[in-house]
């Protein structure tokens, strides 16, 4: 029987060795042929010596057959599969295959609109400062002439926080607005003052296309001698036309802040009607005075913008919540 399994393992030998050596489907249909051919393939000589076996060797020479048998039709199938695959695949590497494309980030708008008002106000001789987010009532209200009986303080319009207090155990919250700042800077540093600050701001306002509950503002203060309404004017006319264009219509319409008298409020023409970008004024000398300065000797301006409502003018967006819902499609097209 030994002779039957020689002839077995020298088929199979052979049979792999010329599997392996075919490069192309052609070459392995030659080789299919020869080796595992039904009419005249060596595979079929080898069934036909099987009949040559002592009948109690048969079951055993038989496996040996299928084992034989299943092994080169495995290899002649995955020889198949691999010359069969595209050239790239094999190679692994195909240099004239397109690169992979590098998405390059974007600043968000109001990022991009913040970076432009400074640049702006710096021109105008501004500089820039920074204030807490988290402020405490002296800040947002009382040096702001903001009494405790003032609707602005009532806690259902303001974001308190339940979890922290000041230092001395007083309430803390988000700021309401960025006037805050102008506090902090009077409070460290002596007239003249020429700044503006740039942040977020939070309010439980309703949302709507205008309206949103977290926004950004831009203060802005100047104390100096004899400063004057119609500069203050001055000032916000020719920063609407350097952001917005020399078309742009604004109009200042008197109004009221605690912090600020005379005071008025600033619109801007949107289609056929105003919006509200601001509010602004002539620094109250209730304030000038809980800061330390003298209001017989200095005065000054102050004005809070609405970030957004400028950015939506400038790029026709009518709609505040898009700033804010991360859809990508909307943020890269700025
Ligand atoms: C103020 O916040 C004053 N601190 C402005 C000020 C500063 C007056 C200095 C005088 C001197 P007001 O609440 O009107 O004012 O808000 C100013 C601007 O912020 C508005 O004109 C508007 O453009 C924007 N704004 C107000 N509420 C929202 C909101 N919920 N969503 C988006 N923008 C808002």
């Amino acid at each position: 029987m030994s002779g039957l399994s020689d002839q077995f393992e020298q088929y199979e030998r052979e049979a792999l060795a010329a599997i392996a050596a075919a490069e192309n489907a052609d070459a392995l249909e030659a080789v299919r042929i020869e080796f595992l051919g039904k009419k005249k393939g060596r595979l079929r000589d080898l069934q036909n010596l099987l009949g040559q076996a002592e009948p109690d060797q048969r079951p055993v020479v038989g496996k040996q057959f299928n084992t034989v048998k299943t092994r080169v039709a495995t290899a002649l199938e995955q020889r198949q599969q691999e010359v069969n695959r595209p050239r790239a695949e094999l190679t692994a590497i195909d240099v004239t295959l397109p690169g992979q494309r590098v998405e390059l980030g974007r600043r968000h708008p109001i990022t991009q609109t913040i970076d432009e008002f400074k640049d702006i106000m710096g021109r105008f001789g501004f500089s820039v400062v920074d204030g807490p987010e988290i402020e405490d009532e002296q800040h947002n209200f009382v040096a702001l002439n903001i009494p405790s009986e003032h609707p602005a303080r009532d806690p259902l319009d303001n974001f308190y926080l339940a979890a922290a207090v000041t230092s001395t155990g007083g309430p803390v919250l988000l700021r309401s607005q960025t006037s805050t700042v102008q506090i902090r800077v009077m409070e460290q540093t002596s007239p003249p003052v020429r700044i503006v600050s740039l942040g977020r701001v939070y309010r439980p306002d309703t949302i709507d296309a205008t309206h949103s509950c977290m926004f950004h503002q831009m203060e802005g203060l100047l104390i100096d001698r004899d400063v004057t309404l119609a500069q203050l004017k001055t000032v916000l006319s020719l920063f609407a036309a350097a952001y917005l264009g020399h078309d742009v219509k604004i109009r200042f319409r008197p109004s009221f802040f605690p912090f600020t008298e005379p005071s008025v409020e600033v619109d801007m023409l949107w289609g056929n009607d105003w919006l509200e970008v601001g509010g602004a004024g002539m620094v109250d000398p209730n304030v000038l005075t809980s800061v330390g300065y003298a209001p017989d000797e200095v005065t000054g301006f102050a004005f809070g913008l609405g970030i957004e409502r400028f950015c939506m003018k400038r790029h026709e967006i009518n709609d505040i919540r898009r700033f804010y819902e991360n859809d990508i499609r909307f943020l890269r097209q700025f």
